[in-house]
Formats: structure tokens, C-alpha cells, sequence
């Protein structure tokens, strides 16, 4: 049985995934701004860098699997937009990278990201805010989301959801995670009955949208249910899993870019795609010499 660590356990998702972790015999270390073995506030640089040294020490440099769940909706009034990126954004991949060396000595660890179908499916989210939080850059991706008024929380949501889904992509596929035995994914849930989605529906305009969102299986999901798929991620028969993103959203993704998505690789990328097959054959021949 393994050491993992679960992010967001106080509650939804997280609590879910965290007892069915427990359940099947695993060592569970929580991080929640409350009710969590570690409680530290990803919101601010220092609440992450304690919270990742605090897994390090607890888990004594050894982890073989980590699920980020912690996140913050787009509650209108209550979060700003630099508070929801800061948590869905660098609440994950500061504390990912941090426990790199401990799931590389796994040898063999699972991370789980929880992303959001919100990603590919909300409209008007600006690449600029993105691209920001992709080089790490928060002021910017904070004032490209500003001018968006009393959507600039939904925009920040999708903006953070959308960037933290391409470093998974980006980042799982390095020799330094997929070399080392690290497999590391995304889950991007769609509307699932948690305290989160509770607070939209206790706003009327949040309410109205949520509920004529197309949900072609028609409801909300389960936490049971999207902990259940964590868990499969988090397994053995999970290894040939690497940077893929899991929609387990009722078919809303598909509803709305079925044709969209899986795509013919663009005529404009074939220079792209020839470097990087040329990159990986120099790398694997570097690697056998
Ligand atoms: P939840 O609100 O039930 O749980 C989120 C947990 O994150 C809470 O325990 C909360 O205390 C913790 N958290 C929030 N801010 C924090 C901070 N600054 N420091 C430490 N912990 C903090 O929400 P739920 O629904 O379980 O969400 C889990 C993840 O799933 C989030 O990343 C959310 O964006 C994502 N998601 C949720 C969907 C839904 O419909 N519920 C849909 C798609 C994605």
C-alpha cells in the first residue's frame, strides 16, 4: 500500500477521493485550508511552500501518488480573480513540482490533476491570461481578466482550468516525470454535486446558467463517482497514462466540439511536429549511447 497525498480533502472531490484511498489501505496525508493534516492556504506563495515542505517531511521523501483537488469557483463577490488563479493555478503546479524528487523515488507514482470541463466549454476566455499564467507571470494574467468586470471570476476560473490542464500536457511528457516513472494526467470533471457547485446554485444568475448548461446524460455527477475514476488513475493499470486529459463531464465536452476534437495534426504544425520527432530520436539515442 502507498503514500499519497490529496489536496483539497476537506471537502467535495477531494474528501471523496481521500476516503476511498483510505478505504483500499493506502497512507492518506490531507492538505486543506481546514480539517486536513496540513492546513495551509494555497492562495499565498507562503501557504504553498508550506504546505509542500510539510508533505515532504510527512511523507519522509517518498510519495507514491498525489491528487490536486483544491480549488476555488467562480463565486461572483466572494474570490478575486488573482485568488482563484493563484489556488487552481499555482496551488498546483508549485506544490507538483516541489514533490517531484519524492514521486520519482516512488519509482513508479501517479499525480492526478483536477481541471474542469469548464476549460473547453466556457467562451471569451482570454489567451492572454494563459499564456501569463504559463510563464508564471500573475499580475498580467490578473489585469487581462480585469477588464471583464463581474465575469473577470469566471474568466480567471476558465483562464486558470485551461492553463494548469497545458502544463499538465506539457510537463508529463519531460524525461524528468515520464522518464522517471511519474505518471502524470488530468481529470476535467463537469458539473458535480459539491458544496463548490452549491454556492452557483445559491446565486440565481449562477443557478440559471448552471442548470441549462447541456448535460446530455442530463444531472450532476457524483464526488463517489469522479473519486473512483482518481483512483483508477492513480493505479498500476494506469501506467500507459501519460499527459491525457479525462473529460467525465456527461458529454458536455462532446456535445460541443465533437467535431473539434481529436483533430488531423494542421499543415502549419508540420514543421513543429518534424522538430520534435527529431528532438525525441536525438534524446533516445542519447539515452542508449
Ligand atoms: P469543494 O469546494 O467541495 O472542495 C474544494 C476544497 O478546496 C475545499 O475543501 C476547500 O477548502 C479547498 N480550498 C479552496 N481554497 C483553498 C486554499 N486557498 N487553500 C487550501 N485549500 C483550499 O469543491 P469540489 O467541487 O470538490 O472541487 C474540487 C476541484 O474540482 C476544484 O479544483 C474545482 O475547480 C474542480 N471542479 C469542480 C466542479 C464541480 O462542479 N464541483 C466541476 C469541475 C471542476
Amino acid at each position: 500500500m502507498g503514500v499519497h497525498v490529496v489536496t483539497g480533502a476537506a471537502s467535495g472531490m477531494g474528501l471523496a477521493t481521500a476516503k476511498r484511498l483510505r478505504d483500499d489501505g493506502h497512507r492518506v496525508i490531507t492538505v486543506d485550508r481546514h480539517e486536513a493534516d496540513i492546513v495551509a492556504d494555497l492562495s499565498t506563495p507562503h501557504g504553498r511552500a508550506h504546505a509542500a515542505a510539510a508533505v515532504l517531511s510527512a511523507a519522509e521523501g517518498h510519495l507514491d501518488g498525489a491528487v490536486l483537488a483544491a480549488g476555488v469557483g467562480p463565486r461572483p463577490g466572494r474570490d478575486s480573480a488573482e485568488t482563484i488563479m493563484s489556488v487552481n493555478y499555482f496551488g498546483v503546479v508549485e506544490l507538483t513540482q516541489a514533490w517531484r524528487p519524492a514521486l520519482a523515488a516512488a519509482g513508479c507514482a501517479k499525480v492526478v490533476v483536477v481541471g474542469s470541463n469548464s476549460a473547453t466549454t466556457m467562451p471569451m476566455v482570454p489567451g492572454r491570461a494563459v499564456r501569463a499564467l504559463l510563464r508564471d507571470d500573475l499580475p498580467t494574467a490578473v489585469r487581462a481578466v480585469r477588464i471583464f468586470g463581474s465575469t473577470a471570476p469566471a474568466m480567471a476560473y476558465g483562464a486558470s482550468k485551461i492553463a494548469v490542464m497545458r502544463w499538465v500536457r506539457r510537463t508529463a511528457v519531460q524525461p524528468t516525470w515520464a522518464g522517471a516513472g511519474i505518471r502524470l494526467n488530468a481529470i476535467a470533471p463537469g458539473a458535480v454535486d459539491t458544496p463548490l457547485l452549491g454556492e452557483q446554485l445559491a446565486t440565481p444568475r449562477q443557478a440559471k446558467a448552471v442548470r441549462t448548461f447541456p448535460v446530455p446524460v442530463g444531472g450532476f455527477g457524483d464526488p463517489a463517482q469522479l473519486a473512483a475514476w482518481i483512483r483508477f488513475m492513480l493505479s498500476n493499470d494506469a501506467d500507459f497514462l501519460c499527459g491525457s486529459v479525462i473529460f467525465v463531464d456527461g458529454g458536455s465536452d462532446a456535445y460541443f466540439r465533437a467535431d473539434h476534437w481529436p483533430r488531423r495534426v494542421p499543415t502549419t504544425m508540420i514543421p513543429r511536429y518534424l522538430y520534435r520527432l527529431a528532438a525525441f530520436s536525438r534524446a533516445a539515442r542519447h539515452q542508449n549511447r
